[in-house]
């Protein structure tokens, strides 16, 4: 074949290959055996070893597992991907519906029904039609590249070519932003699982774990061993260079959330069929009430109907609260149920020194996994449920939730049965266990407790980051005499781990590397990493954010508890396990022991004030596009203050329709009056 048959050749074969790709991911219609699909794709392989010219790296049978990396980087993603507000029942889901009416001032809305998926949420980045990133979620803020083990998936296009409803090719966005859930079917989970079960490997849980454990391989070959799918559900954002009329409505201007989904198929992105469009909550309901008959033979594990405003423009009207949109809602399927017997109740020491009971089963099958443990969060709980050891018990798991213990069989008693009290003495250290005020728990106080000390340089080491050293390293180092606490992870040298039996010169090197890198650490995470009691991962941001620096958030502790009480999202319970924490020597010599091992805390600017700080509104009349509670928060999110009437400290008067006394008692005082449109344009 000579070099224009071959550039010929090339370009039918990866327009069929294209299309057929396009039959079976996007349009579930198979209409070519596997064999067909690979005989093209060995001859277009082929044809590119002759005439290496014609390689294209992003074209979709280019999909060769690169090099193992190093570690995943990070990235920030520029639209926060947010969660979901779950409801558990229709009457929760009509009071959602009833919020958004009653925000919206309207009783026409279009509602989106689609599956809510049980895997792991991604997006994927393509520029001029080419694959360019793909990032896990992470905090919503910050995610990890995981491009190259994307790429690996067939589902997600490498290029994007855009048919239309005839099938005709339209123009493909220079920009797009693509968010949606990677997943493992049911059937690879298990065989997967039957595979890793006969050569002693992990065991998953279910299609979410086992999805995003593959997809967090360092190893692109790994990951395209799992057998990944893909599955799109919104676009975060598009950009077309050349507007023209298009099948959903005009290009570049997206309506509705079924728009967005028009158009990822018209792209070539997988999206689940059964979704609707419903005209009012009763429709919606009978669609959750049809797709739980499907549910149990989908391919995938799902766990809910994610419901959405369908309008983009009262999407946008309805906003978004703290970390999940007011125009969405999730319904959860109730939780599967099944019995099992309670062999034994173990008791754990947490990283803070609380003992958790723990329900040891009969391994059973519920909601698609086996379950052979269950928390039992503490010993008022146990007596609730009367469990004693032996005990036949209904448990339940919900598609994310971690099983537990709902009920006992009471008639099911032998007499057998042995009643459960906590230890006296933590089972690890022997320490009398001691109870906080005013909490259930008990806890080991010693801090010299070797359970409780593991479990926390576990915890502190994954918050800092130091993915070299997992929990048996650490052990190890540990019983070497190496470390005693996780001030010492900082001073460790290189020559202290090399000699030890299986570590060598590289691994010490790499683990030493690692830990200077992540010696300098954000203030949040630093304070996450400390493990003071309600002090999550949250809280520890919204600490930082306050404060900026240790040194001043700690005098503030000292000094005046109730400022840190006021700090929106924290409470008293915070505020006094913040005192109690850094009342403790013991602890603030652990923290410069840190900073004198060379830990360094980064500065945290303080939040920037918001563009109405400073400013005061008095809202009058009735607002055509929001009611006014929502015009309030809107206002208050932005730092500005909303006033019941009009004095000459009102920086500005919003008059809608019908404004009465306050619009004339503005005009008197010469305060600005906005128009609602102004206003909106001001937000
Ligand atoms: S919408 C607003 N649609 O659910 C952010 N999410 O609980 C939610 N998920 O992180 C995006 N299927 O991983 C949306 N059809 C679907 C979904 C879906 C599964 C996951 C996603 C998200 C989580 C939120």
């Amino acid at each position: 074949m000579d070099k224009l048959d071959a550039k010929k050749r090339i370009q039918n074969l990866r327009a069929e290959i294209a299309r057929l790709r396009n039959a079976y991911h996007v349009e579930n219609s198979p209409n070519v055996t596997d064999d067909v699909y690979e005989s093209l794709t060995r001859e277009l392989k082929n044809l590119l070893i002759e005439f290496p010219e014609f390689k294209d790296e992003n074209s979709n049978e280019n999909r060769i597992a690169g090099k193992p990396l190093d570690k995943f980087v990070k990235v920030e993603h520029k639209i926060r991907m947010l969660s979901l507000n779950d409801v558990f029942s229709f009457e929760e889901l009509e009071d959602w519906g009833n919020r958004v009416k009653k925000l919206l001032v309207t009783d026409k809305i279009n509602y989106f029904c689609e599956v809510k998926f049980d895997g792991l949420a991604v997006s994927l980045i393509y520029e001029d039609g080419k694959f360019v990133r793909g990032a896990t979620r992470g905090d919503g803020s910050i995610g990890e590249d995981i491009t190259e083990n994307l790429k690996m998936i067939g589902s997600i296009p490498l290029s994007l070519i855009r048919r239309g409803v005839q099938g005709e090719v339209n123009s493909v966005p220079t920009f797009i932003e693509v968010r949606g859930e990677i997943l493992m079917s049911k059937k690879t989970l298990i065989s997967l699982n039957k595979k890793n079960d006969s050569e002693g490997k992990t065991i998953f849980a279910n299609t979410r774990n086992a999805a995003a454990g593959s997809v967090r391989q360092l190893d692109p070959q790994l990951a395209k061993e799992r057998n990944l799918d893909f599955s799109a559900y919104d676009i975060a954002e598009v950009k077309f260079t050349s507007p023209k009329p298009s099948p959903y409505q005009g290009e570049g201007e997206l309506l509705t959330h079924s728009d967005k989904h028009k158009l990822l198929k018209q792209l070539g992105f997988p999206v689940d069929e059964h979704d609707a469009i419903c005209k009012n909550l009763g429709e919606v309901e009978d669609f959750i009430k049809k797709f739980e008959k499907i549910r149990p033979d989908f391919k995938f594990g799902t766990d809910g109907i994610v419901i959405s405003v369908d309008d983009l423009k009262l999407q946008e009207t309805l906003g978004v609260v703290g970390k999940a949109p007011r125009y969405m809602a999730a319904f959860k399927y109730p939780a599967e149920r099944a019995t099992t017997i309670v062999k034994d109740i173990k008791v754990n020491v947490g990283r803070t020194g609380v003992l958790t009971p723990l329900a040891i089963f009969e391994p059973t099958l519920v909601a698609g996994s086996t379950v052979s443990k269950a928390t039992l969060h503490n010993i008022e709980q146990i007596e609730r449920l009367d469990l004693r050891i032996g005990d036949t018990v209904v448990i339940q798991k919900a598609g994310d939730v971690i099983p537990e213990v709902v009920e006992v069989l009471v008639k099911m008693r032998t007499g057998k049965e042995k009643k459960f009290n906590m230890p006296k003495v933590c089972p690890a250290c022997g320490t009398k266990i001691e109870k906080k005020e005013g909490l259930v728990a008990s806890f080991c106080p010693n801090p010299k407790c070797n359970a409780k000390n593991e479990r926390y340089l576990d915890f502190f080491v994954s918050v800092f980051g130091i993915y070299e050293l997992g929990p048996k390293i650490l052990r190890r180092f540990k019983d070497e005499g190496l470390i005693t606490d996780a001030g010492d992870i900082f001073t460790l040298q290189k020559e202290d781990i090399a000699p030890l039996e299986r570590f060598g010169e590289k691994s010490a090197e790499n683990i030493i590397n690692e830990i200077n890198l992540k010696k300098k650490i954000s203030l949040s995470k630093f304070l996450w990493a400390l493990g003071i009691l309600h002090v999550g991962e949250e809280t520890a941001r919204d600490l930082a954010q306050e404060f900026g620096t240790l040194e001043k958030l700690i005098s503030i502790v000292r000094q005046d508890l109730t400022q840190i009480a006021e700090i929106e999202n924290i409470g008293p319970a915070v505020s006094k396990s913040l005192h109690d924490y850094f009342s403790d020597s013991h602890n603030i010599a652990f923290i410069e022991k840190l900073k004198k091992n060379g830990v360094t805390i980064e500065k945290v600017e303080k939040k920037q004030a918001g563009k109405f700080n400073g400013m005061t509104f008095v809202l009058t009349g009735t607002l055509a596009t929001m009611s006014r509670e929502l015009a309030k928060e809107k206002i208050l999110a932005h730092g500005g203050k909303v006033a019941g009437s009009v004095s000459k400290n009102t920086s500005y008067v919003v008059a809608g329709e019908e404004a009465g006394s306050k619009l004339t008692n503005a005009q008197k005082l010469g305060v600005k009056v906005l128009t609602e449109n102004e206003f909106l344009k001001m937000l």
